[in-house]
């Protein structure tokens, strides 16, 4: 659709969550016009659901080598190394300008940031806040802060497409805005630079930690428009999600791996210890390796979840360390003090992305990405616990200052018009969600996601039908957008998937059930042609 309203601007940054917020807030401080665009609210993406923390070298003895060490260990072979080491390095700043900008994280009686631990680090080096609420406290100040900057923000604005100006560089994108006034209705933010800070696509899946807006849109979006995607087969299951019973679909509570940091266990029905043995960090081995033996374990007990053991604890510890996961158990009828927690792996962070440079730029020029949604090399096939919100941190500001150090005029884009996509009807999203389960989750093989692509073929070839089978009819709104972009992310996930035939990190093929360097040390680069889904 032809945009019926248009604004002007140096940057638009689209998403709000730890690297949205974080970019704007210094390409605005750099004096550059930005608007913020974003989905529904202000803070209602994954970054406030984080509760582990950040990890960055902040402890005596600790170092950004020995983070980096680490992080590359659980990369499983596909880190960037130079991301990498950008990421530990100016890590520690960025958590400084962090508090700095007003976030509050959890102090020793000494007044020195507390460290707790989480799978995959050697060394306690994760600064949290509110105990187990570190992400809530983040969004906190983040969208205080741009508040406080009074930053021209539209809510309720879900991004369609990318414009780009007769060079084919980024001029801006197209949205699709409900219920905001003068932007109401389907309009477009026209700017020389774009930030993706989409976050995730979790909601690929049925059972998920992320929110229910963690849709795809911006990988969607850069596969529209031409851009490379890349390692979308990692996709990060944690193991430890709060089992609420069989079946249950949408956004299910995490149980921080924090807490198995501060020494909780994870047991069968028998209540055997099954890390023991597995790896010399037992419980806190790298998130994948718990994760393949959480789901070993269920499938050799025939059951749908294992145990997450914490009594020891006691009350008063579960009280001031996590309460907000005691208190998500005992609304659930758990009372983890009394009783091991059910766990079972949900799908929590794709490692995947938007194919991005040490300086967050896409290969359309002008298209930045960080966060989730980018990949720049940091997390290779399998993310450190906690590394998450420090990536968004630290490449929002690699970004604000290459966009700094480059602005150019705004440009005139070709058209305004946006692509003229079949729509998927809303109730597509539900039978996507179970397709990737079954065939694309936490277990893999060729059969499992060759069922699974074909069975998205078909939902595609109903979107380009005339009479769209027994579905609802797609009405141009948000449902209708977040399940076209499922479909096209889950495509494309599934097709890296069926490619990839080895098991690396967090992609479990069961059929090629080994690493095979040889021939997988590399990353799968998807492109679509722009004009399709
Ligand atoms: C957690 O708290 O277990 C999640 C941390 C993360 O995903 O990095």
């Amino acid at each position: 659709p032809a945009p019926g309203w248009s604004i002007d601007a140096d940057v638009v940054v689209v998403g709000s969550g730890v690297a949205g917020l974080t970019a704007a807030l210094r390409c605005d401080a750099a004096g550059l016009h930005t608007v913020i665009v974003t989905k529904t609210g202000l803070g209602d993406g994954s970054t406030r659901w984080a509760q582990g923390g950040i990890a960055s070298a902040h402890g005596e003895g600790d170092t950004p080598q020995q983070h980096l060490d680490d992080t590359l260990v659980a990369g499983a072979g596909l880190c960037d190394e130079n991301a990498v080491r950008a990421l530990v390095t100016e890590g520690p700043d960025a958590i400084r300008r962090l508090i700095a900008t007003g976030a509050h994280f959890d102090t020793s009686p000494e007044g020195d940031l507390h460290l707790t631990r989480e799978g995959g680090h050697h060394r306690r080096r994760v600064v949290h806040a509110g105990g187990d609420a570190t992400g809530a406290e983040v969004s906190r100040a983040l969208v205080e802060a741009v508040r406080a900057a009074a930053l021209l923000t539209i809510e309720n604005a879900l991004v369609l497409d990318l414009l780009t100006d007769i060079e084919g560089r980024a001029a801006g994108v197209t949205l699709h805005v409900m219920g905001e006034g003068e932007h109401d209705g389907v309009g477009a933010v026209r700017a020389p630079a774009v930030v993706l800070a989409t976050g995730g696509m979790g909601q690929v899946f049925s059972a998920t930690t992320n929110p229910s807006v963690s849709t795809g849109d911006g990988v969607a979006l850069a596969l529209r428009a031409g851009a490379e995607v890349s390692d979308l087969e990692f996709v990060q299951f944690h193991p430890t999600v709060l089992f609420l019973g069989s079946g249950s679909e949408g956004r299910q509570p995490l149980v921080s791996e924090a807490v198995r940091g501060e020494g909780a266990h994870l047991v069968n029905a028998t209540g055997t210890r099954f890390m023991l043995g597995q790896h010399e960090l037992a419980e806190l081995a790298p998130r994948d390796i718990v994760a393949k033996a959480v789901s070993r374990q269920m499938r050799l007990h025939d059951t749908e979840h294992m145990y997450l053991d914490a009594r020891h604890f006691g009350g008063e510890m579960w009280q001031a360390r996590f309460p907000t996961i005691l208190a998500a158990c005992r609304s659930h009828g758990i009372d983890p003090v009394k009783e091991p927690i059910p766990v079972f792996p949900a799908a929590h962070h794709a490692a995947g992305g938007v194919r991005t440079d040490l300086h967050g730029r896409t290969t359309i020029p002008g298209l930045y990405a960080c966060g989730e949604v980018a990949c720049n090399g940091v997390h290779g096939a399998n993310r450190l616990a906690s590394n998450s919100l420090l990536e968004g941190l630290v490449f929002a500001e690699r970004i604000a200052q290459h966009i700094t150090a480059t602005s150019r005029n705004r440009p005139e884009p070709e058209t305004l018009e946006g692509t003229t996509l079949p729509l998927l009807a809303p109730d597509s999203r539900l039978a996507i969600q179970r397709i990737m389960t079954k065939g694309a989750g936490v277990v893999r093989s060729s059969s499992s996601l060759a069922e699974a692509a074909a069975q998205l073929e078909s939902i595609s070839a109903d979107a380009d039908a005339e009479t769209p089978g027994d579905r609802k009819p797609a009405v141009p709104g948000v449902e209708s957008w977040e399940a076209t972009n499922l479909l096209c992310v889950a495509r494309a996930l599934v097709a890296a998937a069926q490619s990839r035939e080895e098991t690396r990190g967090c992609h479990w093929r069961e059929d090629h059930d080994d690493r095979k360097d040889a021939a997988w040390q590399r990353h799968l680069i998807v492109t679509m042609r722009p004009d399709r889904s």
